[in-house]
């Protein structure tokens, strides 16, 4: 791909992980989360820029184990996840660029669905799957 048909560029991901970030640290819900397992935020900023730039540009900086790392944490719930949605939607929302809003909305949902079932699957694969609720 040329850099003309990319949807954003790597400083928009960039804003846009760290406003998100600076956003759910401050969370009610999520805040004590993040802030009780994320040790050095220059470096889980750095991965997430990477994960981003992955999925949105197609660029191959990304080689983390979403999956395994969510399953390892204690009071993973839907709501939580909800609320995740919830606010990267607010925060894309916000965005002037409309591609890269879609985009991210798009693929958030869709990890969050995948993240959630795993999550599920690895505490007790007999119990029926939960749905998250449309943001
Ligand atoms: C309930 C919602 C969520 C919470 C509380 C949460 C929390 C966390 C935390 C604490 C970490 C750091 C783990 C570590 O370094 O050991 C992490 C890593 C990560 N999260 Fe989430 N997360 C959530 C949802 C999501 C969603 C929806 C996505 C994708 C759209 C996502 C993508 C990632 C990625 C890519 C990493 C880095 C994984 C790696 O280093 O291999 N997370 N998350």
């Amino acid at each position: 791909m040329t850099p003309a048909e990319d949807i954003c560029t790597e400083a928009e991901i960039r804003d846009l992980v760290h406003t998100f970030y600076g956003k759910a640290r401050a969370d009610a819900q999520l805040g004590p989360v993040f802030n009780s397992q994320v040790h050095d935020w220059d470096e889980h900023l750095a991965t997430l820029s990477d994960f981003w730039s992955a999925v949105l540009l197609g660029t191959r900086r990304f080689t983390g184990m979403p999956m395994p790392k969510h399953a390892a944490m204690p009071n993973l719930s839907a709501e939580l996840f909800e609320r995740w949605l919830a606010l990267w939607r607010a925060t894309t929302d916000a965005l002037p660029n409309r591609a890269l809003a879609d985009a991210a909305q798009e693929m958030a949902k869709r990890m969050a669905r995948s993240l959630w079932y795993g999550y599920q699957l690895s505490r007790d694969p007999s119990q029926p799957l939960t749905e998250l609720r449309p943001a």
